[in-house]
């Protein structure tokens, strides 16, 4: 039944990616991308305030080295919290480790990508930002939502 799942998602992430790129402004952090993991779930709502620092720095007019220390931070913060989620899943034994952890990977690379050419100096690729955003709220309301899901069902963790 894996096949089901797979589709369920990629419906679901179809869905959430047209509704950002058709939305006007940066996503906002809802209580509804609550995955009931208390750290985790205020690591996630300081991670949506420093993308929207960011997205700030380039809507100010502050300059271009407000935005290249911004994606710094970003992509800083970034690093810190899927450190923080994967000693979790060690921790607690989860067995979706290693596909979480690839994705988090992959995205990782995109943002320091993304990171180089700000860095360089190049215009910002807004189709980039809202993909950032479209990726978050996908990625914790499938992935990391199982992390929450997996500990209630196994409380002694
Ligand atoms: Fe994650
Ligand atoms: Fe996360």
């Amino acid at each position: 039944m894996g096949w089901i799942r797979s589709c369920t998602v990629m419906v679901t992430m179809m869905v959430n990616y047209c509704e950002i790129i058709s939305s006007e402004g940066p996503i906002a952090w809802s209580d509804d991308y609550r995955i009931g993991v208390g750290q985790i779930d205020g690591e996630h709502e300081a991670l949506f305030s420093v993308y929207h620092e960011f997205i700030s720095s380039l809507n100010s007019g502050a300059g271009q080295d407000a935005v290249k220390d911004a994606i710094i931070k970003l992509e800083d913060y970034i690093a810190d919290h899927f450190t923080s989620e994967e000693e979790l899943m060690i921790s607690i034994e989860f067995p979706e480790l290693f596909s979480h952890k690839l994705e988090h990977l992959d995205f990782q690379v995109a943002v320091t990508r993304f990171k180089k050419s700000v860095l360089r100096g190049e215009d910002v690729n807004q189709d980039f930002v809202k993909f950032f955003g479209h990726w978050l709220i996908s990625h914790i309301t499938i992935m990391d939502r199982r992390i929450g899901e997996f500990l209630r069902a196994n409380p002694a963790g």
